[in-house]
């Protein structure tokens, strides 16, 4: 339960509420994550949250892109460089991703949600000669609150198709406007073939299944991220009961099949 200390190395402005923060170990570095795994961030004297790690980096480095939402979220997103942060893990299962096999991979991000997918990208990229079709599909809520358009031309290159849509724009967008469901037609091309990821608001992921499954896909094969809040992260607490599931020890990625019942579970 003792955090480690992780010190800023680099903090980069992504929209005007969220920041992606390059901590580096102080003493040993961390197991490294798993794509999909979280942290538990520690800001001094103020509190402590689970937050995706959005990528690794070599002595040990993780990137987290934390969106400025209450006291804890905000204290983090302001940490410049040199503060240190307590942290912990990972904890958490995180995305099944196919070693093998040439399946396709769908990746459904909508908002933050692409943090905890950009592993998964980036590891796609990475072994590309062992899947087959990869699509991303990223819905944010207006064009300033995309994440990491300047990286969306090396995913292009890599052979990945990557669409974004948003909910509104100003004029003279030239993008797509609308769900990210709206992406989805086309996407699935051999359901029996195709592991989707999703990660987004739960209403996002829940219409992004039911679409998913209504293609054809097998339940097991459409992976979400769950969300609670979380105290202890090792599945002691209690904190993130959500019916079943303790989500930091059994999430918080889960398939649909077991998902699909608790989109309907309300936090306390
Ligand atoms: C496994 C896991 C991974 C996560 N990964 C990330 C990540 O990569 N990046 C990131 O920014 N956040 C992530 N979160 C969410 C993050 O933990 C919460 O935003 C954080 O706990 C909020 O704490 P706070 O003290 O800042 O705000 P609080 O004081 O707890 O909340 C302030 C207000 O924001 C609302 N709120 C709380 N959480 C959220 C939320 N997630 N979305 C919208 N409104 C919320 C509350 O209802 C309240 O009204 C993750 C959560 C989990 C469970
Ligand atoms: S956060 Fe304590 S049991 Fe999950």
């Amino acid at each position: 339960m003792m955090p480690s200390l992780f010190r800023v190395v680099h903090r980069r402005v992504e929209t005007h509420d969220t920041v992606t923060l390059a901590l580096a170990p102080a003493s040993e570095p961390l197991t490294p994550p798993a794509p999909g795994q979280f942290h538990m961030l520690y800001a001094f004297g103020i509190g402590e949250i689970p937050v995706s790690v959005s990528a690794t980096e070599d002595a040990g480095i993780q990137l987290h892109t934390i969106r400025a939402v209450g006291a804890v979220s905000r204290a983090l997103c302001q940490a410049m460089p040199g503060t240190m942060l307590g942290v912990r893990g990972p904890f958490g299962k995180g995305w099944r991703v196919p070693a093998q096999g040439g399946k396709n991979l769908l990746i459904v991000a909508g908002g933050i949600g692409l943090a905890p997918l950009r592993p998964v990208i980036r590891e796609a990229i990475r072994r590309r000669e062992q899947y087959g079709n990869v699509a991303v599909a990223i819905g944010a809520r207006s064009p300033g609150e995309q994440l990491y358009t300047a990286e969306y031309r090396e995913w292009r290159d890599a052979g990945l198709k990557v669409l974004t849509t948003v909910d509104q724009a100003p004029g003279g967008w030239g993008g797509h406007v609308g769900l990210v469901t709206q992406l989805l037609p086309g996407l699935v091309t051999s359901p029996a073939a195709t592991v989707a990821m999703l990660c987004g608001p739960e209403a996002m992921m829940r219409v992004t299944a039911r679409a998913l499954a209504d293609q054809g896909m097998a339940a097991p094969s459409i992976q979400v991220s769950l969300e609670r809040n979380m105290q202890c992260g090792i599945g002691e607490c209690g904190h993130c009961q959500l019916g079943p599931l303790l989500v930091c020890r059994s999430g918080p990625v889960t398939g649909y099949e077991v998902a699909e019942p608790l989109f309907a579970v309300k936090e306390l």
